[in-house]
């Protein structure tokens, strides 16, 4: 089984950005921690981060035909960007949602999510964990 995970604007930055809400730890270590986890699960897993909207899209559109389930954490994109819905019903990949906080407990302009209305299922407030708990959803049911 393959994975794209996918990670939008300012998750570069882990370990500088507010770590009262993000954490301490650096976008290398989340790396580093889904390709231990991808590892024991058997899976192939690709990690993509970006900042800009459009390049996210071009990376759901470059996966079709290509992986077998995405993970994405669209960051502030989550709350605003019908392309990335789109892009992600155009493929129509499994997909699941994370996010590192517990955004249904934050600001109101937090509470809608876009990419979430094309995933399966969301992980949110569980920290790095949340990608493991993804991976994990996406191997129990479109595992091969
Ligand atoms: C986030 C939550 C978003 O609201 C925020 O804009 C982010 C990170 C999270 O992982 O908790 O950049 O997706």
């Amino acid at each position: 089984m393959k994975i794209l995970v996918i990670n939008g604007p300012n998750l570069n930055m882990l370990g500088i950005r507010e770590p009262g809400i993000y954490g301490s730890e650096s976008y290398e270590a989340l790396v580093a921690f889904i390709g231990r986890v991808c590892v024991d699960r058997g899976v192939e897993v690709e990690c993509f981060q970006s900042n800009h909207e459009g390049a996210i899209v071009d990376r759901i559109q470059a996966a079709y035909g290509a992986v077998d389930g995405i993970v994405i954490n669209p960051a502030a994109y989550t709350h605003t960007s019908v392309a990335i819905l789109d892009a992600l019903k155009a493929v129509s990949i499994p997909a699941v949602e994370v996010h590192l906080s517990d955004v249904s407990a934050r600001e109101a302009f937090r509470q809608v999510s876009y990419a979430g209305m094309a995933c399966e299922a969301t992980f949110a407030g569980h920290g790095f964990d949340g990608y493991r708990l993804a991976v994990e959803y996406l191997v129990e049911h479109h595992g091969k």
